[in-house]
């Protein structure tokens, strides 16, 4: 964590979303994540059922884990978010090629604490993430499995779309709801259009763990290290008058 503090007193955790990366010059932007201070590798995996597209895969996990600055310097964690249906399928698999955070989406399987523990069990942090139209009561009897709740800031299964308004008011209900339970220990992470612009209202409301994108991290008017020294300062900013 190199910077800059939620209204929850928590440390920012900010990740960036590899599916935005150059992915034809990959190395050049892991060494650029590595050298601005990144604090994970956000995975985005997709099957075409759950969502309607096709994300990164378990093999780029593994390059990225033998080419990048990740193996050699081995702290940044990768963040795995399984889109797929079932993801209880694949927990081990995401595991065992280098997955340290391990989000599966409760509206993919029948069997969420199960999968939650499965995660736990293999020694990763355990995230479930809620597309825009789920309730967050769904989180009520699974809060002692989880370490952290996705609150999808877009719907999921593609970069580069334009944030939903109603998700702010749902980071701060998450965000109450878990305090009111007793796991203010619990992260929230944010994930769809992470921008410059919306990151202060996202972090007011509670969000501590940013996926950053095409809007932040991998911003076309930014080379890496400045994005990432760009959001540290509004976090910061925002820790300041909190
Ligand atoms: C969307 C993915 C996100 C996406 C972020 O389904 O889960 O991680 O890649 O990209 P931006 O920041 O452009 O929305
Ligand atoms: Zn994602």
């Amino acid at each position: 964590m190199t910077g800059g503090f939620a209204s929850s007193g928590k440390p920012i955790h900010l990740g960036a979303s590899i599916a935005c990366a150059n992915l034809a010059r990959l190395e050049a932007d892991l060494e650029q994540l590595c050298a601005g201070g990144i604090d994970s590798l956000h995975i985005d995996m997709m099957d075409g059922r759950f969502v309607s597209n096709f994300g990164l895969d378990f093999t780029l996990m593994e390059t990225i884990g033998r080419i990048g600055p990740v193996g050699s310097m081995g702290e940044i964690p990768m963040d795995c978010h399984l889109m797929i249906e079932e993801p209880e399928r694949y927990i081990d698999r995401a595991a065992a090629a280098g997955a340290e955070y391990i989000t599966i989406h409760f509206e993919a399987t029948r069997h969420a604490q199960k999968a939650l523990r499965q995660i736990r069990d293999i020694g990763a942090r355990a995230g479930i993430a809620l597309n825009p139209a789920t309730p967050i009561d769904c989180l009520d009897y699974i809060v002692d499995d989880i370490d952290f709740v996705t609150v999808m800031t877009v719907n999921p299964g593609a970069a580069g779309q334009r944030l939903i308004p109603a998700m702010l008011r749902k980071i701060g209900d998450v965000r109450r709801m878990l305090d009111a339970s007793g796991h203010g220990e619990i992260d929230i992470q944010v994930d769809g259009n992470v921008s410059f612009t919306h990151i202060p209202a996202m972090v007011e409301a509670g969000a501590s763990m940013l996926v950053g994108g095409t809007s932040s991290v991998f911003h076309k008017d930014y080379s890496i290290p400045d994005a990432i020294q760009t959001v540290r300062q509004l976090v910061t900013r925002i820790g300041q008058v909190s």
